[in-house]
């Protein structure tokens, strides 16, 4: 089996092998162990219920053991990294409280608790309960007085110039993902993109303790970060060796990088500016005009443009109004030139090239009013999603 210079593997328990780390050498880890939920209840996968059984690693031991062991390997894994390195550990509420608790125990300061909200969640069979629909992340960093790393400004851009909250709706692991076989508790690339991209740069070192089928290690690389990862079972080590080789094909490496740097199926709104007059006008035409870019009434293009299906028109932050974005032959979106427009009565000054955007021009009614002169430029367009308009 081939090697790979930034991605190290060990088939072994993990409590052995942090120790041999390096001290002060990690960027940042990302954990996702045990949950000690195989306690014979049912599920639902692929339509068909299922006994709930992962494996024997993840067995439901006492409360004294699930603590000894968060407790253990998190004390061990703390002085190996960086003063500003910080910490991810995916949970249920079968493991993280206990989590949380030794987090603060061993020292670390918790920063965030992330909750991944799957946008497709099997059903629940008892309906006895809400359906369960997440899973927390826990996020920590080594020291509570020295700052941590944090791409800030990444995540706006990732969350079309909004800030990023601690709800990440992603949908759970999908067959594009299980090329190269199955683990039963596979983490979804899209997540471990966001947290790479979130804590770490490139050149970075990530470990993963309980690698599984080494997600943490394909995202990594893939943002070109290094990657060591742990896991005690020869055939999730060797299914982690496949997906590694799997994206030396260029082809898979840059299909599987689009892939994951996309939030599938969640509808768009453009929320665009336009002073009273042109607004008016584009109302009574039912067409939306902008300079693509990074200028004041421009719209950058981002993930989910595509996926843009409301238009909402302000005038400096107040009296937004919603819009259908039309569904025509040739597509939702055009490029004009500046003639065009004036041949369509608009008076366009400071572009030759326009992304033009017909919609219905009757406006559709919404219950939550958007905060759009909280944020800094009111002038520039941004695609948000449809979900901050809850309640049309
Ligand atoms: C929840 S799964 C991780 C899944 C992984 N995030 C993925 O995307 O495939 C936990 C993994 O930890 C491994 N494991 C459990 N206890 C371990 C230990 N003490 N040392 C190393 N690996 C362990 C299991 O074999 C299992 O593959």
């Amino acid at each position: 089996m081939q090697t790979f210079p930034n991605f190290t593997l060990h088939l072994a328990d993990c409590i052995d092998i942090i120790p041999q780390l390096p001290d002060n050498s990690l960027d940042a880890i990302f954990a996702d162990p045990p949950y000690f939920l195989s306690n014979g209840g049912i599920s639902v996968q692929s339509g068909k219920q299922v006994c709930v059984d992962k494996g024997d690693w993840d067995k439901g031991g006492t409360p004294e053991h699930i603590y000894n062991f968060n407790r253990k390997w998190l004390e061990l894994c703390r002085p190996k990294l960086k003063d500003n390195g910080t910490i991810w550990i995916s949970g249920t509420y079968h493991n993280i409280f206990v989590v949380q608790r030794c987090l603060q125990e061993c020292g670390y300061k918790i920063l965030n608790i992330i909750t991944w909200q799957k946008t497709d969640p099997p059903p629940n069979l008892s309906c006895r309960y809400f359906n369960f629909s997440t899973e927390l992340i826990i996020w920590a960093r080594k020291s509570p007085k020295i700052p941590h790393k944090f791409n800030y400004d990444v995540m706006k851009e990732l969350n079309g110039g909004k800030q990023m909250t601690d709800v990440w709706r992603i949908p759970s692991v999908g067959k594009w993902e299980k090329t190269c076989g199955k683990h039963p508790t596979q983490k979804p690339l899209r997540l471990l993109y966001r947290i790479i991209l979130a804590s770490t740069n490139k050149g970075d070192t990530i470990l993963d303790p309980f690698a599984g089928s080494c997600t943490t290690g394909i995202a990594a690389n893939l943002l070109e970060r290094n990657f060591i990862g742990i896991d005690q079972e020869k055939q999730f080590i060797e299914l982690g060796q496949r997906r590694r080789q799997e994206i030396e094909d260029k082809k898979i490496a840059v299909k599987l990088l689009k892939k994951m740097s996309e939030v599938p199926n969640e509808t768009m709104v453009l929320v665009n500016h336009a002073r009273k007059e042109l607004r008016e006008m584009m109302i009574e035409k039912g067409l939306c005009y902008l300079r693509a870019g990074d200028s004041k009434g421009s719209l950058q293009v981002t993930p989910g443009f595509e996926r843009m299906h409301y238009v909402l028109l302000h005038t400096n932050g107040e009296d937004a109004q919603l819009f259908r974005i039309k569904k025509g032959k040739e597509g939702s979106f055009q490029i004009w030139s500046k003639e065009t427009l004036i041949s369509r009565g608009f008076n366009p000054e400071h572009a030759l090239y326009y992304i033009v955007i017909p919609f219905e021009n009757s406006p559709i009614e919404y219950s939550k009013q958007l905060q759009i002169k909280q944020h800094l430029n009111t002038f520039r367009a941004k695609i948000r999603p449809l979900s901050d308009f809850t309640g049309i």
